[in-house]
């Protein structure tokens, strides 16, 4: 019957969250009863939808939502044994027990590194994959624009779109992940929008226009992009994290929507789930190709999460923020 720490939410934050919001709780958890899995978390993932969550949603003296991956140490579960791997939904905590319909067998290619699945095998690389190509609906070739490229989903999606042979700008918030951007991910241009105003960058950036514009910041940002899109360019929004923490620049420019005949549609990726296998195939190949590069921002231990979640709120992170609790 192991101890497991726990992340709970005892504070409703206002405005950007700070380490009293949180409190590390330890629990014992029992052993696995029968028809269940008692299973050690050895990642946990920090993403932007936990901040909205500790508005509302999110229960105060529980467990934070998120999603984890884990090994199997005990089981009474047909079909999942000890070691296996699993994905959930059950947050941030070191251990847990649970039932076959809150964990995910996970079989890993062993030529690749496990937290690939955290991130550009995982989530946050299905949403870049289906937000591009199916809520996008991107064409080769095409003028395509990212917001906070150097993060988990807009890495990935400013490489696929320029693995479809589109030109592609991104936006991002320091000079590090610019330069990445720009020497390792191989964009066309790369705008810094805390030394740039975005508006004017964006415009010197797209001389051509754009046709897709992957929103992941809402704002000043997409009120940038909505002046520069072409006929029948389409936006697919992804995320607002300008406004995560409250406030948030106005969107001025909604007219341009008419002019251009603009498609603007939010999305999660349960609306393209039957594009899962193709999407775990084509990743697997561009990752072993070397053609989808990532990285990796990884905090040690289960204190370490609520930093880990405001320092990625306020742009810490280089590709994605993981809290690595076990090997
Ligand atoms: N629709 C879906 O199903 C879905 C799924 C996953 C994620 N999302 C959304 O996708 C977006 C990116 O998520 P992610 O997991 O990939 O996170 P991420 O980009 O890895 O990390 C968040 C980044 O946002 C940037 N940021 C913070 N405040 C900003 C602001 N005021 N203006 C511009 N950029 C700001 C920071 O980078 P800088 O250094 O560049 O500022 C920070 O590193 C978020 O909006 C998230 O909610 C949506």
């Amino acid at each position: 019957m192991p101890l497991s720490r726990e992340i709970h939410l005892v504070r409703r934050p206002n405005g950007a969250p700070t380490p009293a919001d949180f409190a590390l709780v330890e629990r014992s958890v029992g052993d696995a009863a029968d028809g269940e899995v008692l299973v050690e978390n050895l990642w946990i993932s920090v993403d932007p939808a936990m901040r909205p969550r500790l508005n509302a949603g999110q229960p105060l003296d529980e467990a934070m939502m998120g999603m984890a991956l884990g090994r199997v140490v005990q089981s009474k579960l047909a079909g999942l044994s000890v070691g296996d791997l699993v994905t959930s939904r059950l947050g941030c905590r070191e251990y847990f027990t649970a039932k076959a319909d809150a964990v995910t067998r996970l079989r890993p290619d062993p030529e690749l590194p496990l937290s690939v699945y955290m991130h550009a095998l995982g989530m946050t690389g299905f949403t870049a994959y289906g937000g591009l190509l199916e809520i996008g609906q991107l064409k080769d070739g095409e003028q395509v624009f990212v917001s906070t490229a150097g993060g988990a989903v807009g890495s990935i999606a400013a490489q696929i779109a320029r693995l479809k042979g589109c030109r592609v700008v991104g936006s991002t918030g320091s000079e590090a992940k610019a330069a990445w951007l720009r020497d390792v991910a191989g964009l066309d241009a790369v705008i810094n929008y805390k030394t740039q105003p975005i508006g004017e960058a964006l415009t010197a950036a797209t001389p051509q226009g754009l046709d897709v514009y992957f929103d992941n910041v809402g704002g000043d940002h997409l009120d940038a992009a909505l002046t520069r899109m072409n006929r029948l360019g389409r936006i697919p929004v992804c995320g607002f994290i300008s406004g995560y923490n409250g406030g948030g620049a106005p969107v001025s420019n909604l007219f341009n929507i008419i002019y251009a005949g603009v498609t603007i549609r939010g999305f999660t990726s349960l609306d393209y789930l039957p594009l899962r296998p193709k999407f775990e195939a084509d990743m697997t190949a561009w990752l072993k190709a070397g053609q989808i590069k990532y990285q990796e921002t990884v905090r040690e231990g289960i204190a370490a999460t609520p930093g880990a979640l405001i320092g990625m709120l306020a742009g810490e992170n280089s590709g994605k923020m993981l809290v690595k609790l076990a090997d």
